[in-house]
């Protein structure tokens, strides 16, 4: 977990020291934005804001959902109400991971990811199963790269468990396995230290043999533009493609961490995009949130607009290239990973008095609507409908 939470955090850090030296040029552009962003925002005001998320999302075909606990699911009956109100899909934070599930070698339990489901079918929501392959929340026996023998059983343990669900439509089948950086790989797909393309081929045909009724996704972070990592993820959709095993979707986890607003390599996540579309593979944002931490504007009114023209600039990309689903890591401030202290970034971790920026989701720790809120409704209103999602 150390080591992930340091990666992930470098990357974020990277994204700062990156963004300290773009800032200077950016000075100019952070006062046009400034004055783009308050229009921008004043658009936001003149939107649906009492339509439900996913009703905005469901006249364009789309779906729009969040990350979700069993535990907050059963103490907080704000939190479920709000979330059967605005969500039309969720992922389970960590009830379908390996450890929730075969905490033990063959004994498999799935308690806490059946309330999920069973709150999804009450709410006709879908649920989307994370994740049958990671190299973080294993348990202590279950070796990075486990045997194929080992995964093989867990595959249909865990598959078999849903293969009957009236809400499982789809699976991360496998998430993050491209290395964090060239120095981290030991083959030409960039795959993490000790994983075969083969191994991961195999893995997608074993979930095949069990279910394929439902749409298999390749997940990943850091791929929102033209990276190291992003160029070995479409690397190795193209290696899955022609190895002949189904694979439907690019789930693009987008973990963004943006300075002043949005230096964002918007070229490089277009042609992502667009390889993916000549690859056949139809693009997700899977874990969808925002922090602006470099600089830390002055006000949270200030950072909330910053947010909010980040979620609504990245939505319009997304959606012009034919995004039909969009799922936030969260609905609410209350419950951002962020803020957890395995998680939080250094910067943050650092200085107490900067926790009151974490602010990267729709909802606030209230449970009150953001401008977030209201961008991502603006762009889902302002979406090219897509072909109706099955
Ligand atoms: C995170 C959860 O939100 C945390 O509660 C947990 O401690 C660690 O995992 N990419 C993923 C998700 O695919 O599974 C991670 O979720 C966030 C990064």
């Amino acid at each position: 977990m150390k080591t992930y939470r340091r990666k992930f955090l470098k990357r974020a850090g990277y994204t700062t020291l990156s963004s300290l030296l773009m800032m200077g040029c950016f000075q100019k552009e952070k006062e046009k934005d400034n004055h783009s962003m308050d229009a921008a925002m004043a658009n936001y005001k003149n939107i649906n804001t009492s339509s439900p998320l996913r009703q905005l999302a469901a006249t364009k075909g789309k779906l729009y959902g969040t990350a979700i606990s069993s535990e907050f699911l059963q103490k907080e009956p704000d939190y479920a109400k709000l979330i059967a109100r605005e969500c039309s899909i969720v992922t389970p934070n960590g009830e379908l991971k390996w450890n929730a599930t075969e905490p033990q070698p063959g004994n498999f339990t799935f308690e806490l990811a059946d309330a999920i489901a069973d709150f999804c079918q009450k709410h006709n929501i879908a649920l989307h199963g994370h994740t049958l392959f990671w190299h973080i929340g294993n348990p202590d026996w279950v070796s990075y790269p486990p045997t194929l023998k080992i995964l093989e059983r867990h595959v249909k343990g865990v598959m078999g468990h849903y293969r009957n669900s009236p809400v499982l439509k789809s699976w991360d089948i496998a998430n993050e396995i491209i290395a964090d950086s060239e120095q981290e790989t030991d083959n030409p797909y960039g795959l993490r230290k000790g994983v075969k393309p083969e191994l991961i081929r195999d893995l997608f045909l074993i979930a095949a043999s069990v279910d394929s009724s439902k749409e298999f996704y390749l997940n990943d972070f850091a791929i929102e533009g033209a990276t190291w990592k992003s160029a070995h993820f479409l690397k190795m959709v193209e290696y899955l493609k022609n190895s002949g095993v189904k694979i439907d979707r690019a789930g693009i986890q987008s973990h963004l961490w943006f300075s002043t607003n949005y230096p964002f390599d918007e070229k490089g996540f277009s042609n992502v995009l667009k390889r993916l579309k000549d690859l056949e593979v139809k693009p997700v944002i899977t874990e969808l949130d925002i922090i602006i931490d470099t600089p830390l504007p002055n006000s949270i009114q200030k950072l909330d607009r910053m947010v909010a023209n980040s979620y609504k600039q990245y939505l319009d990309l997304c959606f012009a290239a034919g995004v039909d689903t969009v799922i936030t890591w969260g609905l609410s401030d209350r419950h951002t990973w962020i803020r957890h202290p395995d998680w939080m970034p250094k910067k943050f971790k650092d200085n107490p008095a900067f926790h009151k920026f974490l602010r990267p989701l729709p909802f606030d720790e209230n449970l009150q609507p953001k401008l977030a809120r209201n961008a991502i409704a603006q762009a889902l209103q302002q979406a090219t409908p897509s072909v109706r999602r099955k």
